[in-house]
C-alpha cells in the first residue's frame, strides 16, 4: 500500500484558497483572519485503487425515481411573501433572511410561520437572540395566537436539530443565525466557523427531515450577509429586507433563489401590528410627491413581474470642495458618475463644480439601468431650476454617447404610467413596437438631450436661480 504523503496547507475559510504559509489577509478576498491550517493528502487524488475499492457508497439512482412528493411549495398565504419566495417555503430547502437589525425579520418570519401553523401544521421558532417572553409579547402584538407555534430558547444546533426530528415541523426558524452555535466547536457564536458549522449541520437535518429551514442574519456594515459572503454559498435561497428604518416602507427581495425568481419585490409596511403587504407599491412610493418642485422626475421600472412607479430626486448645488460630493440613495453611484459625464458632454450642464445628491424615495434601491433617463432628468431639472412637467413619466438606459437605450418590458411600463394617470411616458426609440395606449401619449426621444427639452418645463421656478444654465435648443 503507498505510503500517506501528507502536507500542511493553509486556507481561506471564506473563499477556499489555498496558500503555502499562514497570512491574516487573504489575497483573493481581502478578508482578514480567514485563513486557517489544513492538511491534504497528495497521493489521494492519483489513488485509483483507493476509489475503485470504495464498497459503502450512497447508490445511484436514475433521476425518474427520485421522488419529488414532500418537496412541495408551502404556501404562507402572504402574497408579497410567497411572490418573493417562488410559492412558499420549500420541504427540505435552507433560506437566509437578511437585513439590517431592527428592519423586521424577526416580525416577518414569526408573522409567516404564523400563516403555516393557521393551515394546522406544525412549526418550530428557535432564538438564541430574544427571549421566549419577548417572542410571546411580539406574537400577541401582531394578533398571533401561538397555536402549533413551538418555540425554543435555545442557539444550539444540536438541541434544535432534536426537536425538528421529534417535533416534524413543516418549517424551523432558527433567528437568528449569528447566535447559533456548535457544542463541539471552541470559537464563539457569530464566527465564520461557528456560522458555517451551524449552517451546514442544520441544513443536513433539515433536508433529511424535509423540514422547511428558515434562518435570519444581520448585514455586516459592508453589505455582506452575515459574515463575508459565508452563508450566500451554503443556503438555498437569500431574501434580503432592505428600506428606511425611520420610514414604514420595507422591501423584500431574492438576492438568490434555487427554486423561484430573484428579480421578485414584495412590499411592505410596518404597523404596529407587523408587516402589512402593500399591493400597490406605486401609489405609496409617489404619495407625498411635490410636483411642482425641481430635482424630482418619476422613473417607471420593472421588477420581476410588477412595474412600478419611484420618484427620484436630485439636488445640484455650488460645491465649496475641491473635489464635490456625489452621493446615492437607492441608486448605484457608479451609473450617477456616468450620467453627470453624459450630461456634462453632450448637454453642457457644468456640474463639475456642484455637488450632487441623488435619492430614491421610500429607501427603495434601484437596480436596473432603465432609472437612468429619470435620474438625468432630475439632475438636469434641480440644475436648471425648471421642474419636470408632473404628467411625464419615464424609463430608458442612456448610453456613453448620450443616445437613449432600449429597455425590456416596455409596454408594462407605459400600462404602469397610464393606470397611474400619467399623460406622458418617454421610452427610448429604439424600443420596437409597443401597441397602442388610449390614455397615455407615448414620447420616443432619441437621446437624453431631446428628452430634456421635451420633459422639463419652459422656465424656471426659481425667484433668483442659484446656477444660469440654459438648454442646447434643437
Ligand atoms: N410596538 C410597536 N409598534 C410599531 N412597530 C414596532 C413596535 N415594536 C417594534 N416595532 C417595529 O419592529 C421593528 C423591529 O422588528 P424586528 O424585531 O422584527 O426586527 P429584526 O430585524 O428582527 O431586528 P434584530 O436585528 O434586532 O433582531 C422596529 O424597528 C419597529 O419598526
Ligand atoms: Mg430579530
Amino acid at each position: 500500500m503507498m505510503a500517506k504523503k501528507l502536507k500542511t496547507l493553509y486556507q481561506c475559510s471564506v473563499c477556499g484558497h489555498k496558500t503555502f504559509k499562514w497570512v491574516g489577509k487573504c489575497s483573493q478576498c481581502k478578508e482578514w483572519n480567514t485563513v486557517e491550517q489544513t492538511t491534504v493528502n497528495l497521493n489521494h487524488r492519483n489513488d485509483i485503487d483507493s476509489v475503485a475499492n470504495q464498497s459503502a457508497v450512497e447508490p445511484i439512482v436514475e433521476l425518474n425515481d427520485v421522488s419529488t412528493e414532500r418537496t412541495a411549495y408551502i404556501a404562507t398565504g402572504i402574497k408579497e411573501f410567497d411572490r418573493v419566495m417562488g410559492g412558499g417555503f420549500v420541504a427540505g430547502s435552507t433560506t437566509l433572511v437578511a437585513g439590517d437589525p431592527g428592519i423586521g425579520k424577526s416580525t416577518l418570519l414569526l408573522q409567516a410561520v404564523a400563516a403555516i401553523a393557521k393551515t394546522g401544521q406544525k412549526v418550530l421558532y428557535a432564538t438564541g437572540e430574544e427571549g421566549l417572553e419577548q417572542i410571546h409579547l411580539r406574537a400577541s402584538r401582531l394578533g398571533i395566537s401561538g397555536e402549533r407555534i413551538f418555540a425554543l430558547g435555545t442557539g444550539n444546533v444540536v438541541e434544535i436539530a432534536a426537536h425538528m426530528v421529534q417535533a416534524e415541523p413543516v418549517v424551523v426558524i432558527v433567528d437568528s443565525i449569528q447566535t447559533a452555535n456548535h457544542p463541539d466547536l471552541d470559537s464563539s457564536p457569530g464566527t465564520i466557523s461557528q456560522i458555517r458549522e451551524c449552517t451546514s449541520f442544520l441544513s443536513y437535518h433539515a433536508r433529511a427531515n424535509h423540514s422547511s429551514l428558515v434562518l435570519s442574519g444581520h448585514v455586516t456594515k459592508d453589505g455582506s450577509i452575515a459574515g463575508p459572503r459565508v452563508l450566500e454559498h451554503q443556503v438555498d435561497a437569500v431574501l434580503q429586507i432592505s428600506g428606511d428604518t425611520s420610514g414604514p416602507l420595507r422591501m423584500l427581495q431574492g438576492v438568490k433563489n434555487r427554486y423561484g425568481p430573484t428579480d421578485e419585490l414584495g412590499v411592505f409596511e410596518m404597523r404596529e401590528e407587523g408587516l402589512y403587504g402593500i399591493s400597490d407599491p406605486s401609489q405609496v412610493f409617489m404619495n407625498h410627491r411635490v410636483k411642482e418642485a425641481s430635482g424630482s422626475a418619476i422613473a417607471i421600472i420593472v421588477e420581476g413581474t410588477r412595474s412600478l412607479a419611484v420618484e427620484i430626486q436630485a439636488l445640484v448645488t455650488t460645491s465649496s470642495l475641491s473635489s464635490p460630493r456625489r452621493v446615492a440613495n437607492g441608486v448605484d453611484l457608479s451609473r450617477v458618475h456616468l450620467i453627470v459625464a453624459v450630461l456634462e458632454k453632450h448637454m453642457k450642464l457644468p456640474l463639475t463644480n456642484h455637488d450632487l445628491l441623488i435619492n430614491v424615495i421610500g429607501g427603495f434601491e434601484i437596480k436596473e439601468p432603465s432609472a437612468d433617463l429619470a435620474i438625468a432628468l432630475a439632475i438636469a431639472s434641480s440644475m436648471t431650476d425648471r421642474p419636470v412637467i408632473s404628467t411625464i413619466a419615464a424609463a430608458g438606459e442612456i448610453g456613453l454617447a448620450g443616445e437613449l437605450r432600449s429597455i425590456p418590458g416596455a409596454d408594462r411600463r407605459i400600462f404602469e404610467a397610464a393606470r397611474l394617470g400619467f399623460e406622458n411616458c418617454l421610452i427610448p426609440s429604439a424600443v420596437g413596437d409597443t401597441g397602442s395606449n388610449n390614455t397615455v401619449k407615448v414620447c420616443r426621444p432619441s437621446n437624453v438631450l431631446e428628452a430634456v427639452r421635451f420633459a422639463l418645463k419652459a422656465s424656471s421656478i426659481g425667484v433668483k436661480p442659484e446656477i444660469k444654465v440654459e438648454i442646447p435648443s434643437g
